[in-house]
């Protein structure tokens, strides 16, 4: 082909997603079929329910995706998909229908990390430099990863229970908010104050993990006992205490990794990256501390799960000789 044009599937949980990127960092398309819809009265992700969907769904975004980026199939360099970390009857779905399509049309097939396909969201917003450091919250994962070099990521801090993103939509049932909740409580937070003072954990202790269940239980158990009291406390002041407590924690250890490698660049991604005082607290602490180091936020179009940033990954990853083998297999524990 003569463009530089990878198309991109990511299927990894409950958005079907397929776009086309061109030059690593041009979104051509980005269609995102979303099915929480689905998943809402269930309170969560039924994995079950969200294969049925991406079958019934993918071979539609594929033709939107090419239709909407004005380009056909000859037109390609690659494919690409996430094949892991997520549920693994969702990724066999994408993992499925990217070889499919690599195969019919004598395309390269890019297997491409969920977790840096996240981070690649950045990209969208300014050029990569190394070393950088990654901030990944999302529902399933909350990890610090290093980056001495392109194509290299080193975990150096990571959730020992919940994901953030996680803990935002149990608390967010308690509150009787939709799943995923995170958006809401997050617009409660600004109306609220930080009143109750959940505990922050971890916060001091000299390494660069994170824990959130302990806040979770600490702020469930508050709910339930003004209940039974028949007290109904604040819902801003509940969320603006959680939400409060999760990015002091979140700062603290990003300014924390940040003292122990020193890097040029702090990226903010994942799902849990949309949110509001988590970005304009890294503002400000960069702003404050680390004055020197830039810092990339994804776009809040590009925080949840999309194919795009797949996309845009993959494009790092073509050049450094990935390739996938016909036999790719999903790997929902995949790390990096
Ligand atoms: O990255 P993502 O789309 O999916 C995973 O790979 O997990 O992240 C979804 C998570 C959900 O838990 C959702 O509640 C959370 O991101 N989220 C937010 C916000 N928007 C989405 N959490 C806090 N504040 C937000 N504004
Ligand atoms: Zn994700």
């Amino acid at each position: 082909a003569e463009r530089n044009l990878i198309l991109a599937f990511e299927t990894s949980c409950d958005e079907t997603s397929v776009a086309v990127i061109e030059d690593g960092t041009k979104i051509l398309s980005n269609i995102v079929a979303t099915q929480i819809d689905s998943h809402q009265r269930f309170g969560g992700v039924v994995p079950e329910v969200a294969s049925r969907h991406h079958i019934e769904w993918i071979t539609r975004c594929i033709d939107q995706a090419l239709a909407e980026a004005g380009v056909d199939y000859p037109d390609l360099m690659a494919v690409a998909v996430t094949y892991g970390p997520g549920l693994v009857g969702s990724l066999l779905v994408g993992v499925t229908a990217a070889k499919v399509v690599a195969w019919a049309h004598h395309l390269p097939l890019i297997p491409v990390n969920h977790m840096a396909g996240h981070l690649y969201a950045a990209r969208f917003v300014g050029e990569f430099k190394y070393p950088q450091m990654a901030l990944l919250v999302s529902g399933g994962h909350t990890e610090l990863v290093y980056m001495p070099k392109e194509h290299e990521y080193e975990i150096v801090g990571e959730t020992r229970d919940d994901a953030a993103g996680e803990a935002y939509d149990k608390i967010g049932r308690v509150l009787g908010v939709n799943y995923p909740a995170g958006k809401t409580i997050d617009e409660w937070a600004a109306q609220g104050q930080d009143t109750f003072h959940f505990p922050r954990a971890m916060e001091k202790e000299d390494n660069l993990d994170f824990s959130f269940s302990g806040l979770k239980s600490a702020f469930i158990n508050t709910v339930h006992n003004a209940d039974q009291r028949g007290e109904e406390l604040n819902k801003y002041d509940l969320a603006a205490s959680f939400q409060q407590s999760v990015v002091d924690v979140l700062a603290e250890k990003t300014m924390r990794a940040l003292d122990q490698y020193p890097v040029k660049q702090l990226i903010l991604a994942g799902g849990v990256a949309a949110n509001h005082g988590l970005r304009d607290r890294l503002d400000h602490d960069m702003a404050k501390y680390h004055s020197n180091v830039t810092m990339l936020q994804a776009p809040l179009k590009l925080c949840g799960d999309n194919a795009a940033m797949i996309g845009a990954a993959a494009a790092v990853d073509y050049r450094h000789g990935d390739r996938a083998a016909w036999d790719l297999n999903a790997v929902p524990g995949l790390m990096f």
